[in-house]
């Protein structure tokens, strides 16, 4: 699996998924970074794995075809055969969508379907988690489609929502563990054990189920 990762911010899942392919626990090669932001701390991140990456700000492009077109140009370049968004804002193109069908992941910090959709990122979805008082709220990863956290499940993971939790202690049980769920999802599709029927993501080996008991103390 050749890996492009897209973010627009600090790139701690970036960093996640880089230490899984370190470690062996994820067949895949990091090919390229791409973000739309120069700022993004993902770029420092990336430097510091020896990870090339790029910024294609959509904003600068004259029309929206050269920006696609300059995507699909990168991805190539680098051989790019699999996406994996992580907190990534900016919405996926169309032809981006149907060149990588089924080859395109997304973290989201919540148990989708709650809490997602159009500008449920980053903090927000976790101050609509507290101000809804819901007891149980988790990390999601989902194929992209071409709406907004909408596409077939792949893997979920629960984290409990505390009756003392800010904003931050939320935030930062869900990222704990995101950062072992995305990497595990990746490698579903890294060794071919992922079949998409329908809205439904069948896998060939489900996990054991002492992985699901995990959590941070
Ligand atoms: C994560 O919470 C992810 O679920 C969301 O954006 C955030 C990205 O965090 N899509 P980081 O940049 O990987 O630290």
């Amino acid at each position: 699996m050749n890996l492009a990762v897209f973010a627009s911010g600090g790139g701690s899942n970036f960093q996640a998924i880089g230490q899984a392919v370190t470690e062996g626990k994820l067949d895949a090669r990091l090919s390229v970074v791409v973000s739309n932001l120069e700022t993004a701390g993902v770029h420092e991140r990336a430097a510091l794995l020896g990870v090339p990456s790029h910024t294609l700000n959509p904003a600068i492009y004259s029309n929206q075809t050269d920006y696609h077109a300059h995507l699909l140009t990168v991805l190539a370049e680098y051989e790019v055969d699999f996406i994996a968004l992580a907190g990534y804002l900016k919405k996926i193109p169309q032809n981006l969508i149907e060149a990588f069908q089924n080859r395109i992941l997304n973290i989201h910090p919540s148990l989708l379907p709650a809490f997602g959709g159009k500008g449920m990122y980053g903090h927000h979805v976790h101050e609509a988690v507290l101000a809804h008082g819901v007891r149980w709220t988790g990390a999601t990863v989902h194929l992209v489609d071409a709406q907004y956290d909408t596409g077939p499940i792949v893997l979920q993971e629960p984290v409990p929502v505390r009756q003392d939790d800010s904003l931050e202690s939320l935030a930062a049980r869900v990222l704990y563990k995101e950062h072992r769920l995305y990497p595990e999802a990746l490698q579903l599709f890294a060794t071919g054990k992922v079949k998409i029927i329908g809205r439904k993501v069948e896998i060939a080996h489900p996990r054991p189920r002492s992985y699901h008991c995990a959590t941070q103390s």
